[in-house]
């Protein structure tokens, strides 16, 4: 049976309500999205913000009368919503089966893979993190993880601890450990980021060696190797805690920085630590540091 799927981009104030009208008449799911170029970078936990120019996108039966649904949103939205909505048809697939199309395993560097269900990786000196994207950040395809992951593929881990800073789905910590870090404690203030870095550890094996705390618990005590794929502006902020989290002659990676805000970010650490060349990838940078 194929699907009718509706567009309506509306303010940010008529969001809710669209999200509402499309709800009462029947809609099998609701997204709402951006609809200008107004990127909204890690909401904290339980915010949900809206952007300025909001595209609702509906998802109905094939059979639901558009004429009801376009007459029913002109009167709630009092405008003439139907010069404004976009109807677009969704054929019937195999929606498991493209999605295992579209999700297949990815390399970074030289020997680490992040595989998702249903495939197999199989080079002889693969290391493999079974992981399939959830609700928490963190499976590869974004460059501000694909960069670390690089990064953790060309290092040496063996035997170390780790901290990852903004541990999300736990991607980074489980690659480390899958290359030969000993032990890593994942950080988030996100209750969804603890349980998926707490169920994918448990997937790959390694939950053993991975403690998941919240941010809000007490702090670790210094460690060789500290990564953070956080923002810039939390980066800077949190500047204190993360460096006092690196152990003297110990390791700092740093991600999720625009190109442009490399420096402000390096100049905020620079007292207590010594930079590389950034790492770079589709405007994102990765640093890498020692302390000093
Ligand atoms: C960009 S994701 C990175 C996830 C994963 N480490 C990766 O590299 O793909 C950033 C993570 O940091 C968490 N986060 C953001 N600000 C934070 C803060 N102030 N304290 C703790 N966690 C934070 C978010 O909840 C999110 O899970």
């Amino acid at each position: 049976m194929p699907w009718i799927q509706t567009h309506l981009v509306v303010d940010r104030s008529q969001a809710p309500l669209v999200e509402l009208l499309f709800e009462n008449l029947g809609a099998l799911s609701i997204t709402l999205g951006d609809a200008g170029d107004e990127p909204m970078l890690e909401p904290a936990p339980g915010e949900t913000p809206l952007w300025s120019a909001t595209r609702g996108i509906g998802l109905f039966a094939g059979d639901t009368n558009i004429d009801d649904l376009r007459s029913a949103l002109d009167q709630a939205l009092n405008r003439d919503t139907g010069r404004h909505l976009q109807l677009e048809v969704l054929e019937d697939k195999d929606w498991e089966r493209a999605w295992l199309e579209r999700f297949k395993p990815m390399r970074f560097g030289s020997r680490l893979w992040i595989c998702p269900s249903g495939h197999r990786v199989d080079a002889a000196d693969a290391v493999v993190v079974d992981l399939d994207p959830g609700l928490a950040f963190g499976t590869g395809t974004h460059a501000t993880t694909a960069l670390c992951l690089r990064w953790l593929d060309g290092a040496d881990l063996s035997g170390k601890t780790l901290i990852d800073f903004g541990c999300g789905s736990g991607v980074l910590a489980i690659a480390a450990l899958e290359l030969g870090a000993a032990r890593a404690i994942g950080i988030d203030h996100d209750p969804q980021a603890l349980l998926a870095s707490r169920q994918n550890a448990e997937r790959n094996g390694v939950s053993g060696r991975l403690a998941v705390y919240s941010s809000d618990a007490l702090p670790p005590s210094p460690k060789p190797l500290v990564i953070a794929n956080i923002l810039a502006n939390v980066l800077v902020e949190l500047e204190p805690v993360i460096s006092g989290w690196v152990a003297p002659g110990g390791e700092l990676v740093l991600s999720g920085i625009l190109r442009e805000q490399a420096e402000e970010v390096m100049t905020a650490y620079s007292d207590k630590m010594q930079f590389d060349a950034p790492m770079q990838q589709e405007g994102w940078v990765l640093l890498h540091a020692h302390r000093r």
